[in-house]
């Protein structure tokens, strides 16, 4: 086996390779599994990264899974136990963040409904929440994508999937601006005076979610929200406690927002740079699919997430000791020429697009694929269906989040013409 080398330089995660991340996990795929400290341990390959995800028995998600392990504290525990992502989904309920046979249980009741098939009923108010958006812009010659478009998008559609009425939404969104801020905000970044009221603002959050369960209990709909609370798991014999209700519904909201909204930035910062497929696309709709597709490959929303080894593991031939973490990184998985041709070449034409990573694979797979699917699909439609002429506007600075987990761009000002 080989002996294990610090390679300290390869460090993805300073804030200069935040912003051009691509060169550095090249670098870092070319050495191979690749330890940064003495806890942490990159995996870029994409057969590295499908071994780890396919082999949950071996790398857990799972925070509690660190008692279990019965570790001394080490560096790698402590950074994983602080990780925000990690620290928010500890609630019971959490997909992410629970193991069978309650992650079993969680993915049967929602899977159907989050399904392609399960969505269809969904896609026309998709369409409408869309349509409005763009209504109210539209006259403006001019709009900033994230804020005025990606980001409502996303919220509107969590609170309209669940069944939740319209004069809670302006509330709603404050919330949810304040969840994303406090999630994605590198450990440090935030003052405490802020990272309290980003604090109450969750609680705040919370207890109008449950005010909402409450309401349903009362007076059920016919809605996802009244499923999930009434839903009895088959195993246990009983429906979600208090606790794993709201982990579930921080999960589908935190899981949905900040990764659809930079798929749908970085989707048309794509097209504006390649005016021969936005070109193509534009006299064949039925292309948009696939433009996603490669849109998520090329650039990754989630670029990577923590693992912790169980065992003593040996991947490529370099022992992982157990309780080391792992970070995982899909976007560098999904630009690794020996499973993409020219990968770094922008191309919707590709025959291997279904194998993307950018929604991981096997137990803890993206659940809100088939959502995020439908919601780029429809969202570039009614945008090129309706806007004629679109380009950046000079307001752009192209700058991306500081976070290392998420990447998206912070701003995209557009100038375009309304279609008449
Ligand atoms: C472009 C948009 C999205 C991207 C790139 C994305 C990416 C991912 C990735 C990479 C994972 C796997 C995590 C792992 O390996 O541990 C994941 C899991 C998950 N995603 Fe998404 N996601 C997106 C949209 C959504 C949406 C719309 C929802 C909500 C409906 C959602 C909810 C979740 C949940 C609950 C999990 C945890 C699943 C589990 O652990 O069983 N995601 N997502």
């Amino acid at each position: 086996m080989e002996q294990m080398k610090v390679h300290p330089e390869l460090n993805p995660f300073k804030p200069e390779i935040v912003e051009e991340p691509y060169e550095m996990h090249e670098k870092i795929r070319e050495a191979g599994v690749v330890r940064i400290d003495d806890g942490r341990f990159l995996i870029t390959r994409f057969e590295d990264v499908d071994f780890v995800l396919r082999r949950d028995d071996l790398f857990a998600n799972v925070p509690k899974t660190l008692e279990q392990l019965s570790l001394e504290a080490n560096h790698a525990v402590e950074e994983f136990r602080e990780m925000p992502e990690i620290a928010s989904a500890r609630e019971t309920g959490a997909l992410p963040s629970s193991d069978p046979p309650e992650h079993t249980e969680y993915r049967k009741m929602m899977g159907p409904k989050l399904s392609a098939r399960g969505l269809t009923w969904f896609e026309p108010k998709v369409e409408e929440i869309i349509d409005n958006l763009i209504d109210a812009f539209i006259d403006d010659g001019t709009v900033e994508l994230s804020s005025q478009f990606a980001t409502p998008m996303t919220v509107y559609v969590f609170v309209r999937l669940l069944g939740i009425e319209d004069q809670d939404i302006p509330r709603m969104k404050i919330w949810v601006d304040d969840t994303i801020e406090s999630m994605s905000a590198a450990v440090g970044m935030l003052d405490s005076i802020r990272m309290k009221e980003l604090e109450l603002s969750r609680k705040e959050f919370m207890n109008f979610l449950m005010e909402l369960v409450e309401q349903r209990r009362k007076e059920p709909k016919d809605d996802l929200l009244t499923f999930i609370i009434n839903h009895e798991l088959d195993a246990f014999k009983r429906p979600l406690h208090e606790q794993e209700l709201q982990g579930m519904l921080t999960t589908l909201l935190m899981g949905g927002t900040e990764t659809t909204l930079n798929m749908i930035c970085s989707g048309m910062w794509l097209l504006l740079k390649h005016p021969e497929t936005m070109e193509e696309i534009q006299k064949d709709f039925s292309l948009i699919p696939q433009f996603v597709e490669e849109a998520l490959r090329i650039e990754s929303p989630v670029q990577a997430l923590a693992r912790q080894a169980i065992k003593d593991t040996e991947i490529d031939g370099v022992l992982i000791p157990k309780g080391s973490l792992l970070w995982v990184m899909y976007a560098a998985a999904n630009r690794d020429p020996n499973h993409w041709k020219q990968p770094d070449d922008f191309n919707i034409h590709r025959t291997e697009l279904q194998q993307t990573m950018a929604f991981g694979r096997y137990v803890h797979y993206c659940i809100g694929a088939p959502l995020a699917r439908m919601e780029g699909r429809v969202a570039f439609t009614s945008l090129l269906n309706r806007l004629a002429n679109i380009r950046f506007s000079d307001k752009n600075e192209f700058t991306h989040g500081a976070s290392h987990v998420i990447r998206g761009f912070k701003e995209m000002w557009l100038n375009f013409e309304k279609k008449v």
